[in-house]
């Protein structure tokens, strides 16, 4: 009896906004990662790469409109090497040996007034015995969001950020370990995840689909990150003595700069990874948006599984976060 009765007073104590959320009592979305090839935004965006181009630009659908069902068909056709989309080749001539199509993950919100807690549960495919890219790292799982500013985010989720011109990308450029902004950008394996808004243009035709090298002053990079313009960014690593990252895209991925995270803890019991961030709704530092009843968030999020590094992950659709809203896909519930 005293025991409870202590446990009880520990509870009121500390109050709801240190209790972690009863998560059998918060909903459940169910949704694929995939394996996305070697598909940027321009290549979602050319005719004659994705017949539906013009219906992401012009009539504004999102990729889960007519992707809601296929994503786990889409991953397979990629990874077994065969054409895809209106092309006559392999979106991706260099599938990791093994590679799975894609990934079922279950993700649930919760938010306690201060706090939203995001969590994320699936089975770990058998490795492909494929090559550890990650030495350090046998999973890593990335989200990112949005505040509905960012453009594509809404349709597109994380392709906003993925170019044609990345490193690990059809158009890479040896050009850009050499550019000026190099150190700064953290360019030092090759380009990283940018936005439009970063650049003062897109080339979407010929062999240089991107702007890896069309950076707007630092002036303009600026105003956007003080408009809201980037996608936030966390990451857990399953690396032991990994740090969880904090941090943002704009003009390059920037893996450090936040302070809205307060913790990223995962668990893997025999093949089953459960992963669950911590963050205030509040925004803490460079690259955090605040997370505010009433809106709506764009947001996707990737899992490098079997040690996978850069491009080679899986990678879901673009989806909503919202707090109690029942637009949400991901709808945070209040605990
Ligand atoms: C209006 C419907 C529509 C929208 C919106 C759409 N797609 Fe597609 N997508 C298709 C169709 C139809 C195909 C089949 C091949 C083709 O016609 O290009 C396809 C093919 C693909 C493929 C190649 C795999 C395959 O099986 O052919 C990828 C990858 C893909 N889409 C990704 C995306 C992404 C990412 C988005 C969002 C940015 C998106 N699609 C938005 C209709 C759409």
């Amino acid at each position: 009896m005293k025991k409870i009765v202590i446990a009880l007073l520990g509870a009121v104590i500390a109050g709801p906004a240190f209790a972690a959320p009863d998560w059998s009592k918060v909903p459940t979305a169910k949704v694929p990662v995939f394996y996305p090839g070697q598909s940027g935004l321009e290549w979602v965006l050319t005719k004659k790469n994705h017949s539906s181009s013009n219906q992401i630009l012009d009539k504004k659908r999102a990729c889960t409109k007519c992707h809601d069902t296929d994503a786990e068909q889409i991953g397979g056709m990629i990874v077994s090497g065969k054409p895809v989309g209106n092309m006559s080749q392999p979106l991706d001539a260099a599938v990791p040996k093994g590679k799975v199509g894609s990934i079922p993950v279950s993700v649930q919100a919760a938010h306690d007034g201060n706090k939203i807690y995001l969590r994320f549960e699936w089975d770990t495919p058998v490795s492909g015995g494929g090559k550890k890219m990650d030495s350090k790292n046998d999973m890593k799982l990335t989200v990112m969001f949005d505040e509905n500013k960012v453009e594509f985010a809404d349709r597109a989720g994380c392709w906003a950020t993925c170019h044609e011109d990345l490193r690990g990308m059809p158009g890479a450029s040896d050009a850009a370990k050499g550019h000026a902004k190099s150190k700064e950008l953290g360019w030092g394996d090759g380009v990283t995840k940018y936005l439009k808004e970063s650049r003062t243009e897109l080339t979407m035709t010929g062999n240089a689909r991107g702007g890896w090298d069309k950076l707007k002053s630092d002036a303009e990079i600026d105003a956007a990150l003080k408009a809201g313009k980037f996608m936030d960014l966390i990451q857990f690593n399953s690396g032991k003595g990994e740090k969880a990252v904090d941090g943002y895209v704009l003009d390059s991925r920037r893996m450090g700069g936040g302070k809205s995270l307060v913790k990223a803890e995962g668990k893997k019991s025999g093949k089953h990874w459960t992963v669950v961030f911590e963050r205030t709704l509040a925004a803490g530092g460079k690259g955090d948006h605040a997370i505010a009843a009433g809106k709506l968030y764009n947001i996707g999020f990737a899992i490098h599984d079997d040690s996978a590094d850069g491009r080679f992950h899986h990678v879901s659709l673009g989806y909503t976060l919202g707090l109690d809203n029942d637009k949400a896909d991901f709808k945070a519930v209040k605990q």
